[in-house]
Order: structure tokens, then C-alpha cells, then sequence
């Protein structure tokens, strides 16, 4: 595996590659559920690439940015481990310019939901994501599922923007308990850890009804409402895969999304009926 810091350097060596290339961009403190999308880049392409890039342009003032994990030296061997053939690791003068254009969410689909409580978030995303496929041109970039409407997003960016790229969306990788894998759980105590699981049973529940033959979405809302009882919820809202909110579900086109706050950090988990 070769490391790479200088976006220049890794586009210098992958434009002379003929080989397939998948993409896998992410922010470190690798785990499960990383990995999962690693190795689905590994099987289906010839040569893998992972970013390990903590993007500040995507965090909000006051959001965990400095204190979000940073695990290089650990990140490498598990990259290494899986069989990546470049990881790329750039700095942040690497990347941004002072003064530079920018790429903008779109007005609405970027200011729900996720995009409503931290506004401005998916511009960052949107900027970062762009740079990096443009640097990588794979042919293949996986995203998973458990950033529904950030997978939504890029998808839309390379649509609007007439990207050659297929964007492979990644189911969510879950602790045994159920609790959804995220670089943010190590901020968890012990006891914050057991309301954080409340977010994965708030879905079961829902999953659940659904299996029963429910459909409304209110009696859904009112019962995962009930499960999250003892967290500071921020939305719960089922929406179709083009982010509209519904009143029925739909088998095979609703998304139940749930956000809330965990002693001081948010999680988000979701459900894809
Ligand atoms: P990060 O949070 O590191 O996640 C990188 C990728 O891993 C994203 O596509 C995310 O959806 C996926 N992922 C995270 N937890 C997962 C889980 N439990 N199961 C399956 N996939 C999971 O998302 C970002 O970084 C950044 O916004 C990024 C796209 C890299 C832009 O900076």
C-alpha cells in the first residue's frame, strides 16, 4: 500500500492507471462499518483507494472538529490489512485554497432534515466530495447508507454535474447490540452508550410495525417517539428516497430517519424499508 499526502501526486499516478478504481472517501477512526465498504471496493474494482480526511469545512462552529478522533497510525494498518492500494491522506493545506469556488447543497433537499439542524454542513460535504473524485476519478465511490441524505446529495452533485462516476450506496454496519458503527462512538460513556442504543431499538420498533402491516407514519412516529423517550430528540421523520416526507409507507421507497443528542454529541441512524 502506498501513502499519499499531495493531491497532486495521487492524480499523477492514477490517470496513468488503466486499471478499475474504487473510491472510498472517509474522515478516520476506521471501524466495521468502514471496512465493510473497503472490502465491498476491494471485490469489485482492481485497485481501492480509501481518503482519510477530517474535512473542517463540513463542521459547523462549535461541533466536535478538533476533538473528532484521529487514529492515523491505526487507520493505516487496517488499510493496509484489508489490501488498499493508495491511501491518500492529505492535509488541509493541501486541499483548500484561502479564497476559493465553492459548490452549494441545494436550497431545499440541503436544509432538511440533517441540513436543517446543521445548516451549511452539506455545502462542506459537497465541496470535499467533489475535490475528491476529482483527484481520484474512480469508477466506482461507496457511500454508506447510514448518511442517507448525504449519499442522497452526492448523487444529486453527480447527476447535476455530469460526473462519470457510479456511486454504490452501502448498507449500515451495526454493533451486535444494534447500535450503528460511527467514528463518534468513542465519545460515548457507558451509560450514554445505553441511550444511544435507543436510537437503533426506536427503528426496530418501527421495523417491527411495519412486519405487523402498519403504514402511518404518525402511529409510527408517535411509538419511536415513546422508545426515545430519555434522549433529546431532534427529528424523527420517514421520508421517500428523493427525501419528500410521506404519510404511508412504502416497501421499497421510505427511509425512517432518526436524529438525536447523546450527551453532547448527535447521532443519527436510519432505517431503509
Ligand atoms: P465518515 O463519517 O468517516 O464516513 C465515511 C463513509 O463511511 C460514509 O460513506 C459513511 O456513510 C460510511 N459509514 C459510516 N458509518 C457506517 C456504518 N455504520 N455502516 C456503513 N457505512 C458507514 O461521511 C463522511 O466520513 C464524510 O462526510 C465524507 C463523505 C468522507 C466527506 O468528508
Amino acid at each position: 500500500m502506498k501513502v499519499v499526502k499531495n493531491p497532486k501526486e495521487l492524480m499523477k499516478i492514477l490517470r496513468k492507471e488503466k486499471r478499475s478504481i474504487g473510491f472510498v472517501p472517509t474522515m478516520g477512526a476506521l471501524h466495521e462499518g468502514h471496512l465493510s465498504l473497503i472490502r465491498q471496493s476491494c471485490k469489485e474494482n482492481e485497485i481501492t483507494v480509501v481518503s482519510i480526511f477530517v474535512n473542517p469545512t463540513q463542521f459547523l462552529p462549535g461541533e466536535d472538529f478538533s476533538r473528532y478522533p484521529r487514529k492515523y497510525e491505526a487507520d493505516k494498518k487496517i488499510c493496509e490489512l484489508a489490501g488498499v492500494d493508495y491511501l491518500f491522506m492529505p492535509s488541509v493545506e493541501d486541499i483548500y485554497q484561502k479564497d476559493e469556488v465553492l459548490v452549494k447543497a441545494p436550497k431545499i433537499k440541503g436544509y432538511i432534515l440533517e441540513g436543517y439542524n446543521r445548516p451549511g454542513h452539506f455545502d462542506g460535504v459537497l465541496q470535499i466530495v467533489n475535490k475528491l473524485l476529482n483527484i481520484v476519478k474512480p469508477t466506482r465511490a461507496y457511500f454508506g447508507k447510514k448518511d442517507a441524505q448525504q449519499l442522497y446529495l452526492i448523487e444529486k452533485m453527480v447527476e447535476n454535474f455530469y460526473m462519470d462516476v457510479e456511486i454504490v450506496p452501502c448498507d449500515i454496519v451495526r454493533e451486535s447490540d444494534g447500535l450503528a458503527m460511527s467514528s463518534r462512538n468513542v465519545y460515548l460513556s457507558e451509560e450514554e452508550r445505553k441511550r444511544a442504543l435507543l436510537l437503533s431499538k426506536s427503528l426496530k420498533r418501527a421495523g417491527k410495525l411495519i412486519m405487523q402491516g402498519e403504514k402511518d407514519v404518525e402511529k409510527i412516529r408517535e411509538e419511536m417517539f415513546k422508545v426515545l423517550e430519555k434522549v433529546e430528540i431532534e427529528y424523527i421523520e420517514v421520508v421517500n428516497k428523493n427525501l419528500d416526507k410521506i404519510k404511508s409507507v412504502e416497501k421499497g421507497n421510505s427511509i425512517i430517519l432518526v436524529a438525536a443528542k447523546v450527551g453532547n454529541t448527535r447521532f443519527i441512524d436510519n432505517l431503509w424499508i
